[in-house]
């Protein structure tokens, strides 16, 4: 469902009637998680700052704290637990302070259930479709000090919104996130993002466009185009047409995207990459395991040979590119064996880097429910077994980049990244948002080190 114009406006009628009261007064929005959070929490702010607040990085001098959670696994939600029991402290402290939770984790059930039982010191609570209704959330919070929640429990071919037109308050002036598409429908069995992000959705391609144009012109240089599966984007465009779009405007900038679902990492979509230099030469393409029987039970849709063929193909059309990969392991019932077919795969690919996570059960997924758990030991020896190998074939790929010169994005203080997301530190104090040359002079596991070519 698209948010209405007149939505909108109501929330911006709103936001300019608090400006007075909530002059002078700050905000802190606090992102956990992936980059689709840290993008709504560009958005929260921004409706923050429409209302009246400052932003602040200062929990202290914070009026307002709206912490942005992630419920990717249990590690995650632990997290976000101890900091809004920390909160409690303070607010004792300053009582006229408001507290505030949103993201994936205040869309589950049980999350809710527990916030309103365990922590009523919390003020409201919003889920992932209701960052459009900010201003009026605040409006209520101010009136009154009872907790309220804003949820819906639409299905998931209901649930989920697109919402054009509001503020975004840029963590960046030269590295920006553009969301193309929302949610997901792929219900891999451990995930539990389809349930709290709703169904998939794409902007249209002139929404997109639009932004990318105003954030090339604003002097942008690294932008990431941005969807649970950002190359299942369905809009009026296909994806490739639409990186491709997103890739043509004047002027030296990087475009990238993530994350890719390796179902949809078609042909069409790496010859474009090799055909725009002004595509960063990455690609993340999580495999999440290197044994049919695993994909299978995770619901992956792909097998081991079929990820295999599209990772060679990008190693062959883009040589210059680094492939990065997410991987679980200690999935319920994977054997010894089905383990080192992950390992195999690994070593086959041979990834730049790899981000390796150990099972985590997410109440309310099929895989939740499967017999035969991996014991914590376990997984973690395998975890610490792949993270080894990984390690070393990691340096291997950074050791053959010694000698060569990179075009490098400079974030201040001696360091950068260079297109294909490496880390990369140099010798010259070179303001952040530069593009310069680097020439490498050795590397490191995940960091190349340069001197500056002129
Ligand atoms: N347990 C462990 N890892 C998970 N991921 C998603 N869900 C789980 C889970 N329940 C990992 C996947 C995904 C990445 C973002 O997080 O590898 O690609
Ligand atoms: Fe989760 Fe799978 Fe959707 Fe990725 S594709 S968000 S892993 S369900």
């Amino acid at each position: 469902m698209n948010i209405s114009n007149e939505q909108i406006f109501l929330q911006q009628h709103i936001a300019a009637s608090l400006c007075d009261t909530l002059a002078g007064k700050k905000a802190l929005v606090r992102t956990f998680g992936c980059q689709q959070n840290e993008a709504d929490g560009e958005r929260i702010m921004g409706a923050l700052v429409a209302c009246g607040y400052t932003p602040t990085d200062e929990l202290t001098e914070a009026d307002i704290v709206i912490l942005n959670t992630c419920a990717i696994r249990e590690h995650a939600e632990q997290r976000v637990l101890g900091v809004i029991g920390s909160m409690k402290k303070e607010k004792e402290k300053r009582p006229s302070m408001l507290i505030g939770m949103c993201g994936c984790m205040a869309q589950e059930q049980h999350r809710q259930e527990l916030l309103q039982k365990s922590y009523p010191f919390v003020d409201f609570l919003f889920g992932t479709d209701m960052h459009h209704r900010v201003p009026e959330i605040v409006q209520n919070a101010l009136n009154s000090r009872k907790q309220k929640q804003y949820v819906t429990d639409a299905p998931h071919g209901e649930f989920g919104v697109i919402t054009e037109g509001t503020p975004v308050f840029r963590d960046s002036d030269y590295k920006a996130r553009v969301s193309v598409m929302y949610g997901c429908n792929n219900f891999c069995s451990y995930c539990i993002v389809p349930y709290v992000r709703g169904h998939e959705r794409s902007r249209a391609s002139a929404d997109v466009l639009g932004e990318m144009r105003s954030l090339v012109d604003g002097g942008y240089k690294d932008i990431m185009l941005l969807g649970q599966n950002v190359n299942s984007y369905r809009g009026d465009k296909t994806f490739p047409e639409l990186l491709s779009a997103c890739a043509s405007f004047d002027g030296e900038y990087w475009v990238r995207f993530m994350t890719s679902h390796p179902k949809d990492a078609s042909a069409e979509l790496v010859q474009v990459m090799a055909q725009h230099p002004r595509v960063a030469r990455h690609f993340h393409l999580p495999f999440q395991s290197g044994n049919d029987r695993i994909l299978h039970a995770m619901n992956r849709k792909y097998n081991r040979e079929q990820y295999l063929e599209k990772a060679m193909r990008i190693k062959e059309m883009l040589p210059d590119a680094a492939i990065t990969s997410d991987v679980i392991v200690g999935f319920p019932t994977e054997t010894e064996s089905e383990f080192l077919d992950t390992v195999e795969l690994v070593k086959t690919v041979g990834f730049d880097m790899l981000y390796t996570f150990i099972y985590s059960p997410r109440k309310g997924t099929v895989a939740e429910k499967m017999v035969g758990r991996i014991p914590h030991e376990e997984q973690v020896r395998r975890f610490q077994y792949l993270s080894d190998i990984q390690d070393a074939i990691a340096q291997t790929k950074n050791d053959a980049y010694v000698g060569k010169t990179l075009r490098v994005l400079s974030d201040g203080n001696f360091v950068g990244r260079s297109s294909q997301n490496k880390i990369v530190a140099f010798d010259a104090d070179v303001p952040a948002g530069t593009f310069i040359n680097v020439e490498i002079k050795s590397a490191k596991q995940y960091k190349l080190v340069g001197e500056l070519k002129k």
